[in-house]
């Protein structure tokens, strides 16, 4: 690597840390300490889109367009989602979970993440198949509020049918899907009861307190964009919302190892990453 190409890597951390700095102050968004690779390159989409030349001139226009702002903060937050999203995981849940909160006289439980309410939705309707969505409050978070606004909404694309119907039927699911939702004129959308009890709410997981204790916490496919300082901080805030004997669910992906919480959970099923407050 010759001199210059070193220093243009320099450069561009330079640059990318005063975006982000300047996001924070500006608008209220901490993306700092979020995984550097995966921001940069979401970035740099954006510069190409934009047309603009270099991390510093994105910046200018962030700073002082919020319409600008809001395209970058729309590649930054990564909305992608699915109901019954890993099939296998909600098995998991039916089989491993749901037979301790059955006890339970009310079920409180997380959703962090949540983006446009499908993995909500999906928690839904497995609790309502077992029979305890009555005794439930699901609490549903994002930061992004334009997803917060479209789960609120309760509709489907419906070009994600087909893979909605499939997931549901591998994860266990004891009717038909169609028993969960109404089709009119190409829209379709969930039925009422399903939102019953859940609350959508934006909360930011880096810079918002505990709201609640919960029986169970599912944060799925969120802390992987962040970096180790911000995921250990993360987990402490999940810890301190967990009950006694909590479950703390992450996406495939994702793991307690080499955390400072490791040994304060117990494993209890490693392959759909489903822990167990332990103390
Ligand atoms: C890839 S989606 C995952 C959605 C869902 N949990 C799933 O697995 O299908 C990641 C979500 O995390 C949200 N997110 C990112 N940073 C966040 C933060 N600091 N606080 C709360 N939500 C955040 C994003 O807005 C996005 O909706």
């Amino acid at each position: 690597m010759s001199n210059n190409e070193l220093m243009d890597g320099e450069l561009e951390k330079i640059e990318i840390a005063l975006l982000l700095e300047g996001i924070y102050r500006r608008y209220g968004y901490d993306f700092r300490n979020y995984s550097y690779a995966s921001i940069r390159r979401r970035i740099w989409h954006r510069i190409h889109l934009e047309g603009a030349a270099n991390v510093s001139s994105l910046q200018e226009r962030v700073m002082h367009d919020f319409e600008a702002f809001q395209r970058l903060l729309n590649d930054l937050v990564i909305p992608v989602t699915e109901m019954f999203r890993d099939p296998e995981m909600y098995l998991a849940l039916r089989r491993d979970v749901l037979p301790a909160l059955r006890m339970l006289p009310y079920i409180r439980i997380w959703h962090a993440g949540c983006s446009t309410g499908e993995e909500a939705y999906s928690m839904s309707i497995l609790l309502h198949e077992e029979g305890l969505l009555e005794k439930s409050r699901i609490y549903a978070t994002d930061i992004n509020e334009a997803a917060l606004k479209r789960a609120n909404e309760r509709t489907i694309p419906i070009d994600r049918m087909k893979l909605y119907t499939k997931n549901y039927q591998a994860a266990g699911g004891q009717h038909t899907f169609s028993d969960y939702y109404v089709s009119d004129h190409g829209i379709v959308m969930l039925k009422p009861f399903l939102s019953r009890n859940i609350v959508f709410a934006r909360h930011n997981l880096v810079t918002d307190r505990s709201f609640n204790e919960f029986h169970v916490i599912m944060c799925r496919n969120v802390m992987i964009y962040f970096n180790n300082e911000l995921r250990e901080q993360v987990h402490q805030l999940f810890y301190d919302s967990l009950s006694p004997k909590g479950y703390l669910i992450l996406g495939g992906k994702e793991s307690l190892s080499f955390t400072p919480m490791a040994d304060r959970y117990e494993t209890l099923n490693d392959q759909h990453r489903i822990f167990r407050k332990a103390r």
